[in-house]
């Protein structure tokens, strides 16, 4: 059985990086792999260090939404296409859904 990977992009301190988001590895395991210096300590859901926010897509935690959309990559997995933000001492941008109708 082949595994289906996502597309995962992560805003990391302002700059926007893209990278493919494996379904069997966490959030953080997926940020670490694209050589991101992501804070963890734990690795269990314990410690907060991990925390991400959704910007856009959806993500299957057990811990979700800390606070307005912010959850703990390690206790976090990839089911579709994500977009997460990853900051340390700067605003975080959220982008709204756009759809689009047809004429
Ligand atoms: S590393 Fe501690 S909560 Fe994720």
């Amino acid at each position: 059985m082949t595994t289906q990977y996502f597309i995962l992009t992560v805003q990391f301190n302002g700059k926007s990086y893209t990278g493919r988001g494996c379904p069997n590895k966490t959030l953080l395991e997926n940020i670490e792999d694209m050589s991101l210096p992501i804070r963890s300590s734990c690795r269990r859901g314990r410690c907060g260090s991990c925390r991400v926010q959704l910007v856009n897509g959806e993500l299957d935690s057990d811990k979700f939404s800390i606070e307005d959309g912010e959850l703990l990559s390690c206790t976090t997995y990839i089911t579709q296409d994500t977009e997460v933000a990853v900051s340390y001492g700067q605003k975080i941008t959220r982008r709204r859904k756009v759809v689009a109708e047809l004429a």
